[in-house]
């Protein structure tokens, strides 16, 4: 059985929809059952990873694990990952984040901090555990579907701002094969989709998808710093968001070998069902990922 944590996100949602259709036992993790927006017949377990306590039933009869950190620290971490191992969990694939550190004398803050925090606790756990550093989500472009539905300009920072972009289906699909799969344990896999585009590029992708011409026009850093701060967003000089104005991609990195079944596209998104967001009507189910699990 595997468990996946933050079943209804973006990469946990792709890895339970996956795991579903390719007939792996699969249960989700939910904070709320009657709110979680699951594929029929997926079990749904109530647990709060901040609350470790929470969590005997959902581990109950797991080995693997593809867990997703959806909180800001990894404060209660350690007690999550004890208890996986004493309900008997073996394998666990950690959705970190690219960047998380290598060197055991950096201590990160952020984002990369609770993942390299939880990447070290893997790492000292008698656990099977493979590490998926991604990179931007294709989902993260959802930021501006605000803006596309109300018109064909998106104001942002950075224009020429680069990120190879991956789809969560991407990720899900590495994750569940390391999960399903002998030869993964203690692996770091850096995961990028095939190409860097800048915001520009990504917008006109995007534009190109729908059937209209959307541009992105540059608009001061601290114009969008002052709508994103409050938001809860953390933005440090020169970065506005996830989005650094020096961004050059990580080089489209991607492990052929894992996504042996991907078909690169110019951007993920505008290929599998992800354009709905972005029109005033329409719907709009996970879309399958592009790299198959077995
Ligand atoms: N965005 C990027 O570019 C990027 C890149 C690399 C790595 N990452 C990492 O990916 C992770 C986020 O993944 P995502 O985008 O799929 O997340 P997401 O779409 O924001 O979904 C978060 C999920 O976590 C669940 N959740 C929230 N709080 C919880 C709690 N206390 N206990 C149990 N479940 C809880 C939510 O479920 P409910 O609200 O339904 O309970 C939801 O399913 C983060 O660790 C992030 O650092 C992101």
């Amino acid at each position: 059985m595997i468990l996946v944590t933050g079943a209804t996100g973006n990469v946990g949602g792709q890895a339970v929809a996956q795991a579903h259709w390719a007939g792996l036992p699969v249960r989700a993790l939910v904070r709320d059952p009657a709110r979680a927006d699951l594929p029929a017949g997926v079990e749904a377990v109530r647990g709060d990873l901040a609350d470790p306590a929470t969590l005997g039933a959902a581990f109950a009869g797991v080995s693997e694990v593809f867990l997703v950190w959806p909180l800001p620290t990894a404060d209660t971490a350690p007690a999550v990952l004890d208890a996986a191992i004493a309900a008997g969990v073996r394998r666990i694939a950690y959705v970190s984040a690219w960047g998380a550190a290598d060197d055991p004398d950096e201590e990160p803050e952020g984002i990369l901090g609770f993942h390299t925090a939880i990447e070290r606790l893997l790492r000292a756990s008698p656990l099977e555990w493979t590490l998926l550093r991604a990179g931007g989500f294709a989902a993260n472009t959802l930021h501006w579907a605000d803006q596309i539905r109300a018109g064909d300009v998106v104001h942002a920072p950075y224009a020429q701002a680069g990120r190879s972009l991956i789809h969560e289906a991407d990720v899900a699909a590495v994750g569940l094969r390391a999960l399903t799969h002998e030869g993964h344990a203690g692996e770091t896999y850096h995961l990028t989709g095939p190409e860097t585009l800048t915001q520009a590029e990504q917008v006109r992708t995007i534009g190109a998808a729908l059937g209209r011409d959307i541009r992105f026009e540059e608009s001061p850093p601290s114009v969008a710093r002052e709508a994103y701060v409050p938001a809860g967003g953390a933005a440090a000089d020169g970065d506005v968001g996830e989005v650094r104005a020096d961004d050059t991609g990580q080089g489209a990195h991607r492990r052929e070998d894992e996504l042996r079944h991907a078909h690169p596209s110019r951007l993920a998104i505008v290929c599998r069902c992800r354009t709905a967001p972005f029109r005033l009507a329409g719907s709009c189910r996970a879309g399958g990922g592009a790299v198959g699990v077995g």
